[in-house]
């Protein structure tokens, strides 16, 4: 079996503000092709400041970021963002676009024709388990939480990336719904060969979702590995602490 491919790739990567905030202090991971990896930590751990690595919306002051084997810092930033989808810890949903018109956004900055655009968007409106012609024409504040959740989903991937990055997709979700994104995210995975990225402070969520989860604590990525190894070998006492919160997932092993 080939190794599949590297998708993204940090290298001791930190950022350190002015003022001599240390949002991160050193990480180094790789997510390869068709894989899901899944960052988790405290708040402030530097989940975010990672993720937004690798689209450039942070610029690292130290350590190399690749996003398909190329550095991201001689990538131009808008062609770069073209190819990854992101779906910002608040859903980022432009409140007076309508919903179409938010899914079209990459398509339309790709130059898809107005009937390409129009059936990409209704696709991937489907593929989030939205019906295209009952949410397509509402505005962001015409749905329910979960239903924009959904819908900053299907934008991100309107534009077939080659990975996603997701900050807390299903945050600010009653559990219910959580569970049923959780399901349909799992469909994702299944139907489409995608790559994500995917920050969550929620444990049950990472273990089941991702193949690899990553455990952050400020600005330093304490453990790598399968949801099973780290879940039977924690990397020390902070690593079980964390994981002893956790039920057992309801899929036992990751995403694959
Ligand atoms: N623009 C900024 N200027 C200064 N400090 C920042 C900036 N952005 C983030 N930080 C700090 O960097 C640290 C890491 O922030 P980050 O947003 O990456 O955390 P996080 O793990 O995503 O947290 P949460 O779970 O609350 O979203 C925090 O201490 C934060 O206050
Ligand atoms: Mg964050």
């Amino acid at each position: 079996m080939t190794r599949p491919a590297t998708i993204l790739e940090a290298f001791g990567a930190g950022k350190a503000y002015p003022g001599g905030v240390l949002a991160l202090d050193e990480a180094t991971l790789e997510v390869g092709q068709g894989e899901t990896l899944a960052l988790i930590g405290e708040s402030g751990s530097g989940k975010t400041t990672l993720l937004r690595m690798f689209n450039r919306m942070v610029e690292p002051t130290r350590g190399a970021i690749r996003f398909c084997g190329e550095a991201v810092d001689e990538m131009e930033p808008v062609a770069l963002r073209r190819r990854i989808g992101y779906v910002p810890q608040q859903g980022g949903l432009i409140p007076h676009w309508t919903v179409s018109r938010n899914v079209e956004l990459v398509p339309r900055l790709l130059g898809a024709a107005e009937s390409e655009r129009r059936s990409k968007a209704a696709a991937t409106l489907d593929l989030v388990g939205l019906e295209p012609d009952e949410v397509g024409d509402r505005y962001p504040n015409q749905l329910s939480g979960g239903q924009r959740q959904r819908v900053a989903l299907a934008r991100a991937l309107a534009a077939d990336p080659e990975v996603v990055l997701l900050d807390e997709p299903f945050g600010a979700l009653d559990a219910i719904t959580r569970l049923e994104l959780r399901g349909e995210f799992r469909r994702l995975q299944a139907e489409t060969a995608l790559t994500a990225l995917l920050v969550t402070h929620d444990l049950g969520e990472a273990l089941e979702l991702a193949d690899r989860v990553a455990v952050m604590r400020q600005g330093r990525i304490l453990q790598t590995g399968p949801p099973r190894e780290i879940r039977e070998h924690p990397a020390d006492d902070y690593v079980a602490e964390l994981l002893s919160h956790v039920d057992r997932p309801s899929h036992p092993e990751g995403a694959g």
